[in-house]
């Protein structure tokens, strides 16, 4: 009898301990639940926007390249500003620098492999390692100079003088034409998104003040809605006859 008493006053009392220590628990959880929205502090100082931006940034986002006129970069100057970045330690599995096994296999495929993989991407390699503003010659330069330091034998274009030399070779009257016909007359003709028209002399003027290779720097790289090249796929040379026939047409 007096064991069954004891058995049930340590049942009461474990019912009044529960009580007295799970309800305010409960009642305490259910305040927290309800006010404190979604747990983040945003007066913490890794909340703040630039904290969360700069940790939401995509690995080899654009970084601008500076120095010189565009185009004039040596395949080293394009490595050291642009490539180390991941080349040099071998970031997200990229082949490291001068290291001759790593590049073996992909030097034997092709100078021009290389480098179309590297001007337009390759599976976490980013199209011109993240550097827009780079041009095609640049990166083919730092191609070269990246394989040739892993045992290839790869030549490096020279620079700047050689592209304008190309310029000089594509005449603007017919292949200039011809790429203004099929790309840029869609927004330079009526002056779409206000593009300057073709044969518009004032509203070509302002921009040919600093002469025809500054609009075409501009030009290629992209200004506001005229998108890089104006969306034109071949090379930087063939651009340039376009805008050189844009330009000979409007003064
Ligand atoms: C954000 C990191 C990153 C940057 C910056 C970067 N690369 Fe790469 N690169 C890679 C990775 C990763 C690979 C390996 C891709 C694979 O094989 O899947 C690679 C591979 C390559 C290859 C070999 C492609 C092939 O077909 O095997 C070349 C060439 C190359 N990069 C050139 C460059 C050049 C030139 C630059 C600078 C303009 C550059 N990379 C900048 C990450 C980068
Ligand atoms: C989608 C419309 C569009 C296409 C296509 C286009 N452009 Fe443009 N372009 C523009 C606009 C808009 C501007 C004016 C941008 C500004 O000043 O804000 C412009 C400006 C320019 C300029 C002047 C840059 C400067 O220094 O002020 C040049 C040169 C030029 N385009 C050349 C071309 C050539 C060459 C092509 C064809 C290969 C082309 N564009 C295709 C919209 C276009």
């Amino acid at each position: 009898m007096s064991g069954s008493n004891v058995k049930a006053s340590k049942g009461i009392a474990g019912m009044i301990l529960a009580a007295v220590i799970g309800v305010p628990l409960f009642v305490y959880l259910l305040i927290k639940l309800f006010t404190s929205g979604s747990g983040v502090d945003i007066t913490r100082p890794t909340m703040t926007t630039e904290a969360v931006s700069a940790r939401l940034q995509p690995v080899g986002s654009i970084k601008v390249v500076d120095g010189g006129p565009p185009g004039s970069k040596s395949g080293k100057a394009v490595y050291e500003s642009v490539c180390l970045s991941c080349h040099d330690t071998g970031l997200a599995g990229a082949p490291k620098f001068a290291d001759a096994s790593a590049w073996g296999a992909r030097i034997s495929k092709g100078f021009e492999t290389l480098w179309t993989h590297a001007i337009n991407g390759f599976n976490a390699m980013p199209a011109k390692g993240g550097s827009a503003d780079l041009t095609d010659d640049e990166v083919k330069r730092a191609v070269a100079y990246m394989g040739n330091a892993a045992g290839a034998k790869f030549e490096e274009s020279k620079e700047a003088g050689v592209a304008t030399a190309g310029i000089a070779a594509i005449d603007p009257a017919t292949k200039g034409k011809e790429i203004y016909d099929s790309v840029c007359m869609a927004c330079h003709a009526t002056g779409l998104a206000g593009a300057p028209k073709l044969g518009d002399k004032a509203a070509w003027a302002p921009r040919l003040k600093d002469g025809v290779d500054s609009a075409i720097a501009i030009a290629t790289k992209g200004l506001n809605a005229m998108p890089p090249k104006g969306g034109y796929s071949g090379s930087d040379a063939e651009f340039a006859a376009a805008v050189h026939y844009l330009v000979n047409n409007s003064q």
